[in-house]
């Protein structure tokens, strides 16, 4: 069985300013992890309740000065289950990579000058988790635009995929099979909270999902795959 989320939270795309680029949800069988060393930094931001407008906008307005420099698979704001916060994901290659990164960003004068200076005092907290991609997941593509995102979060037990992934995995592949809903990744935490998996869904509104979910937990089999 697994444990309940802790969180859940969907996001409605706010600025999704970049789609994945892999297609189909493909699912390859490898060891507990990915083999290059491509990961993903996941950033959450608490934005002051009475500037997360303000905030919105400046993405709008220069967040193509950041992607300029690293690719960014999306990005959120939250709309039920947890308020006044954004998430966005960022893919990179290495961690020689996000090094590299992150020296150009520091040293660039529009990203520093126009947003971040500006930014900064809009936000009461950052938090940053590095993640990979479960071993059998590439990133999904939602069908079409719009649509609600939820993100959900899993604290799993210590032993990393190789010991949970393939109830984990079952689980998941139980409510994509029953069709209602898009899996765009499910990541796994290496630094931050350890052993967390963190499941980003997409569906086509909040109500697709509700009466998905109803359907989904009244089928055997999404049950039998939430036992194993
Ligand atoms: C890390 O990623 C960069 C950027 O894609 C690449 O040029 C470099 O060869 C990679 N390094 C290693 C050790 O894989």
């Amino acid at each position: 069985m697994l444990p309940p989320p802790l969180l859940r939270r969907p996001l409605a795309a706010a600025a999704r300013l970049a789609l994945p680029l892999a297609g189909p949800q493909a699912c390859l069988a490898t060891g507990p992890r990915q083999n290059n060393g491509v990961f993903y930094e996941i950033r959450t931001y608490d934005i002051k309740p009475a500037k997360m407008k303000e905030f919105m906008e400046m993405v709008n307005k220069y967040l193509h000065f950041r992607t300029a420099h690293s690719e960014l698979v999306g990005f959120w704001y939250s709309e039920l289950g947890a308020m006044n916060k954004v998430l966005h994901i960022w893919k990179y290659d290495n961690f020689s990579h996000r090094t590299t990164v992150r020296h150009a960003l520091a040293n660039d004068k529009d990203w520093q000058g126009k947003f971040i200076s500006a930014a900064l005092p809009l936000m009461e907290k950052q938090q940053n988790e590095v993640a990979y991609l479960v071993p059998w997941c590439q990133l999904g593509k939602p069908p079409k635009e719009g649509g609600v995102y939820e993100w959900v979060t899993f604290q799993m037990k210590p032993g990393g995929p190789a010991l949970w992934g393939e109830a984990f995995r079952a689980a998941i592949n139980a409510h994509i099979n029953t069709g209602y809903t898009t899996l765009i990744g499910a990541f796994h935490t290496e630094y931050g909270l350890l052993n967390r998996v963190h499941v980003l869904w997409w569906n086509e509104s909040p109500d697709h999902r509700a009466a998905g979910r109803h359907s989904a937990h009244e089928d055997a089999r999404v049950v039998a795959a939430g036992k194993t």
